[in-house]
C-alpha cells in the first residue's frame, strides 16, 4: 500500500523511470491559496546538482491536475502530478539477473513476482520523494504558525562535508549522513496515546524515505546511557517550556510545548563504483559486479527538505485530529 494518514491523507504513485510519479493528497483544507510555483523551492532543493549527487537532469516541474480552483485549494483531493524527462532505463537491464547489494532489485522483483518496473528501483527509488516533498508544501500551508526545518548534521561521521563527499567519490564510493529536523510553534497536546504518538507518525514516514536507517527524538540513544537526573526536562514556565529538551518535545507520545527535534540516519548509497560481488541469479554463481549508470555518492545530501515534508505531513495529520478533539 502507497498511502499514508487519517485526517491528511497521501497516495504515492509513479516510478523512476516510468512516465510519471506524483501524489494525491485527500482532506486538504479548502481555500488555502496554492499556485505549482509556491512548490520551486522546496523542490528545487531536493533537486540534484550539486557535488555529490546524481548527473540525472530532471525538471521536476510540477503539474496539479486536480483539487485547485482560481489559485485556491478546493478541499477535492490535490492531485500534483511529474513527468520524467531523463530516463535512462538501459542502465538497469542487468540488475535483473545480477541484483545489486543492498539495493531493492532482488526483494522487488521476488516480492512482485518480476513484474515490477525494475528500472533505477521503480516504484521502490529515491525519487519517488518528490511527490513526497510537493505534499510537504501543502502539509506545511496546514500546520502554519508552525515551522519545520531540517539540515544536513554531518557526512561520514563529520561536519566536514564536502571533504567526506569528495573523499568517498575519488575511491568510487558512498557516504552515509545525519540529518536533523526541528519543528517549532507546536501547542502542547499534538499526538495521541499509542499507536498515534508523534514519534509513531513522524518514525513510520521517515522510514518511507528509501536510505533512512534510522531515527531518534531528543537526546534519542544517547538516552540509554543517560541519568533520570541528567535527562529528565524542567518545566521552567506554565505553558510547558523546559530548561533542556532531552525529551525533543514529545512526551508520552503528545507534544509539550517545547522545539520538535529529531534525527535520522542516512545510509550510505547502495550504488557505488568499485567492484562489488553478487549472485548471478541465472547461473546462481558469485560474480564480480560493476555499476555505471548515475547516482548519488551522498543521499543525505538530498535528504533534508524531503525529512521536513513527512514532519510537515505527519504534523498535519495529528494537529487535523487535534483540532476535532477540541471542544
Ligand atoms: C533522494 C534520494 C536519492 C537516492 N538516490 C540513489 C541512487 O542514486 N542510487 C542508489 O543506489 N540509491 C539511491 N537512493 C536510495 C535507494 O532508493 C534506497 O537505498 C533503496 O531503495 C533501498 O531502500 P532502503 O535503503 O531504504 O532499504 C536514494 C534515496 C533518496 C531519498
Amino acid at each position: 500500500m502507497n498511502s499514508w494518514g487519517n485526517n491528511f491523507k497521501i497516495s504515492i504513485f509513479g516510478e523512476s523511470h516510468g512516465e510519471a510519479l506524483g501524489v494525491v493528497v485527500d482532506g486538504v483544507r479548502p481555500g488555502l491559496p496554492l499556485d505549482a510555483e509556491q512548490m520551486l523551492p522546496d523542490l528545487t532543493r531536493r533537486r540534484a546538482g550539486g557535488q555529490g549527487t546524481t548527473a540525472r537532469r530532471e525538471p521536476d516541474t510540477p503539474q496539479i491536475v486536480s483539487g485547485l480552483f482560481r489559485g485556491r485549494t478546493t478541499g477535492a483531493p490535490l492531485a500534483v502530478m511529474f513527468r520524467n524527462v531523463d530516463a535512462q532505463a538501459s542502465d538497469y537491464e542487468r540488475f535483473i539477473d545480477t541484483p545489486r547489494p543492498s539495493h531493492v532489485d532482488f526483494v522487488a522483483s521476488r516480492k512482485y513476482h518480476g513484474y515490477n518496473d525494475f528500472r533505477g528501483g521503480g516504484h521502490l527509488s529515491g525519487r519517488l520523494t518528490l511527490p513526497l516533498v510537493a505534499a510537504g508544501v501543502v502539509a506545511k500551508l496546514h500546520i502554519a504558525p508552525v515551522v519545520v526545518r531540517a539540515r544536513l548534521l554531518s557526512v561520514g561521521g563529520s561536519p566536514n562535508v564536502e571533504q567526506q563527499v569528495a573523499q568517498a567519490q575519488a575511491q568510487s564510493d558512498s557516504v552515509g549522513g545525519l540529518v536533523e529536523c526541528e519543528a517549532t510553534g507546536l501547542p502542547v497536546g499534538v499526538g495521541e496515546p499509542l499507536f498515534g504518538s508523534v514519534e509513531s507518525a513522524i518514525a513510520a514516514l521517515a522510514f518511507a524515505i528509501p536510505g533512512v536507517r534510522g531515527v531518534e527524538f531528543g537526546a534519542g540513544f544517547a538516552a540509554a546511557a543517560m541519568r533520570g537526573s541528567q535527562h529528565n526536562d524542567p518545566i521552567v514556565s506554565p505553558d510547558g517550556r523546559t530548561s533542556s529538551n532531552h525529551a525533543g518535545g514529545v512526551v508520552g507520545g503528545i507534544t509539550n510545548g517545547n522545539a520538535l527535534i529529531f534525527r535520522v540516519a542516512v545510509k550510505p548509497t547502495a550504488s557505488i563504483g568499485g567492484e562489488q560481488r553478487t549472485l548471478n541469479m541465472m547461473t546462481g554463481q558469485l560474480e564480480p559486479l560493476q555499476i555505471g549508470g548515475r547516482h548519488d555518492a551522498c543521499i543525505a545530501l538530498r535528504v533534508p527538505v524531503v525529512l521536513e515534508a513527512v514532519a510537515a505531513i505527519a504534523l498535519a495529520d495529528l494537529m487535523l485530529a487535534h483540532r476535532m478533539h477540541n471542544v
